[in-house]
């Protein structure tokens, strides 16, 4: 068993079967080559499919639940967001200082601070339509409705089939039929033409590749362009490769989509990612604990290890290679606007 490559989006596996999961990859450690880098938790792209890992992690993150915060706030692990520290600058914070996931909160909130946006929301009386375009478990997408557009309506689109649940589980009664939830690959499934005053993409896992537009990244940008309205707004934040930005900007120009603003956050992403440290490893540790996988001898421990690092990596925790590369500037966060022409 290969977790990094071989579980499936469409499922949505429960904790017994997450169990088995584990054990099966802590057993199969002999035959297999070690994918995960254990100085620094880096996994090579050739080493992992994003259907496989998300699948893991969302199931995960149901399965494990409720939990507490360094300092006590009990919360459930919804924003897959590493977010930033709000800019100063940018007026008064939308979050309090010990919400444990205010950075993903300020992610979302930042996405919209963009006056054109601003105006053409006031313009509507608050009644625009937002498209979600990799919304995790709905948590921005519940965050945006409730606080930053309460007046809006808004579908959020999600391949992993265990987000989606979690979504429609949590978010989605609460807001008397405003958020629907929709599971499907953005590049495949019907979202609609035309309809969306406002696209969100919250660090989707997209334009990955340093330098260039992969086809994948193009038939976004084509999904994004047909779901607006005329004149309606990209709104993206992500950290990705800082050679990445200029060829996606360049692939919005030439659909007709010139990006009007950039923002980079990656020295608030940073701070945020330091002072999310005592967090992050409370939760991977509660993570870990919970699986019996790990506590076989000798092996058990090995891949413990692994998975704590690769864990560590993908939320770029201080001292792995994905926090590395902001700091070295390699990946940059920044936060973007385009307009549909
Ligand atoms: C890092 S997570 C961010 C989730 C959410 N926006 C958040 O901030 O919590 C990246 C998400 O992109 C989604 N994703 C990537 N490619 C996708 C695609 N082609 N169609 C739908 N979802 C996609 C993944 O399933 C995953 O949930």
């Amino acid at each position: 068993m290969d977790i990094l490559t071989s579980l499936d989006n469409g499922s949505s596996y429960s904790s017994s079967k997450l169990q088995m999961i584990i054990g099966a990859w802590v057993m199969s450690d002999a035959f297999r080559r070690r994918k995960v880098s254990i100085d620094n938790g880096d996994v090579s792209e050739d080493d992992y499919t994003k259907q496989s890992i998300y699948s893991l992690l969302y199931a995960m993150y149901r399965s494990i639940g409720e939990v507490k915060s360094e300092t006590g706030e009990p919360y459930e692990f919804t924003f897959n967001t590493w977010g930033y520290a709000w800019p100063e600058g940018w007026g008064a914070p939308p979050t309090t200082a010990t919400d444990p996931q205010r950075f993903g909160k300020n992610a979302y909130t930042g996405l919209l601070g963009f006056a054109p946006v601003r105006e053409r929301v006031a313009k509507a009386g608050g009644k625009v339509h937002v498209v979600e375009l990799g919304c995790g478990t709905g948590a921005g997408a519940h965050h945006i409705s409730k606080y930053v557009l309460p007046d809006c309506t808004y579908n959020a689109v999600d391949m992993q089939k265990a987000a989606i649940e979690t979504c429609n589980r949590r978010f989605v009664p609460e807001l008397g039929g405003r958020l629907k939830a929709i599971h499907g690959d953005v590049t495949k499934v019907e979202i609609g033409e035309g309809q969306a005053d406002i696209v969100v993409i919250c660090e989707t896992h997209i334009t990955e590749h340093a330098g260039v537009v992969t086809d994948e990244d193009k038939r976004f940008f084509d999904v994004v362009r047909r779901t607006l309205k005329p004149g309606g707004y990209l709104c993206w934040g992500n950290a990705i490769p800082d050679a990445t930005w200029q060829p996606c900007f360049d692939q919005l120009a030439s659909i007709g989509m010139p990006v009007r603003e950039v923002r980079d956050v990656t020295a608030e992403a940073i701070l945020a990612r330091d002072q999310d440290k005592a967090r992050v490893e409370a939760y991977v540790e509660q993570c870990l604990k919970k699986f019996h996988g790990f506590k076989i001898p000798v092996v058990g421990k090995k891949k413990r290890r692994e998975a704590e690092l690769a864990l560590k990596n993908f939320y770029r925790h201080p001292g792995t290679n994905l926090y590395d590369t902001m700091v070295n500037g390699t990946d940059t966060y920044r936060v973007v606007m385009a307009e549909k022409v």
